[in-house]
């Protein structure tokens, strides 16, 4: 089988897990460039929810999404420390994206077959055409569908409860009014919707290492992925 010349780190897992934190700092560990897929999601929802498209209606967004992506709407810029930026249609929209309704309309949108068939393209370009040396892929479907080959595979979970309180403290310190367990029903249902869909659920691909971060804080998270990888990357050099 052919090598990829830029090395990818896949990170799945639901909602809640860590995952965007832990992307982040592998990448920076390994000086990496960040690929965060949610992002795509969410901008696609927001972008469909301003020009007042239904997101129920599969044919519209289909074409919305497919037309968003062919006149370059959707840019993904790396940023400085590893981070990743997203502009719609030139606008900065990394905030806006960032509110609970737009979660649960990126998890609707998520679930049509023509959206995703036109977010795997660009994230597939963005490494097959950008020079970095690797890329940490974060998602619900990397290890599964979007790159398949990846070097390495991690799925980040923690319990329910565990991960309803980070996102709930995430929200409240960004200022948001929302309830502990509003969050919590949240979780629930976006789990329900991202493992249940007909086209690429949210599952661990059988080579993903399982990383279970219950009972870890960030920092115990963060060190166990980076010595994961670590490890797997060089397993994969000494081939
Ligand atoms: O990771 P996130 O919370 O930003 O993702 C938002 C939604 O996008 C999530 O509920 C499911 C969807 N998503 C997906 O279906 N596939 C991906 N690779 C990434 C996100």
């Amino acid at each position: 089988m052919q090598r990829q010349t830029t090395a990818v780190v896949a990170m799945d897992g639901p909602a809640g897990a860590g995952k965007s934190t832990v992307a982040r700092r592998v990448a920076q560990a390994f000086g990496f460039t960040l690929l965060d897929t949610g992002a795509l999601y969410r901008t696609v929802a927001l972008a469909a929810r301003r020009a007042g498209v239904t997101l129920s209606d599969g044919e519209a967004m289909t074409r919305f999404a497919e037309q968003l992506v062919a006149r370059n709407g959707l840019e993904i810029e790396p940023t400085e420390a590893s981070g990743m930026r997203v502009r719609l249609d030139g606008e900065e929209v990394g905030q806006a994206i960032r509110t609970p309704e737009i979660s649960m309309g990126a998890s609707q949108v998520s679930a049509i077959p023509g959206v995703r068939s036109a977010l795997l393209a660009l994230q597939r370009d963005f490494v097959r055409l950008g020079r970095a040396r690797g890329v940490v892929c974060e998602g619900r479907d990397i290890g599964t569908v979007v790159f398949p080959n990846a070097d390495v595979k991690l799925f980040l979970t923690a319990s329910v409860d565990v991960r309803a309180e980070r996102r709930y403290r995430e929200l409240a310190d960004e200022g948001a009014s929302v309830s502990l367990e509003a969050t919590r029903q949240e979780v629930i249902q976006r789990d329900a919707q991202d493992e249940g869909r007909a086209i690429a659920p949210l599952r661990r691909a059988d080579d993903a290492i399982l990383v279970d971060s219950t009972g870890l804080d960030l920092e115990g998270v963060v060190d166990k992925a980076v010595d994961l990888v670590r490890a797997r990357l060089a397993a994969e050099a000494a081939r």
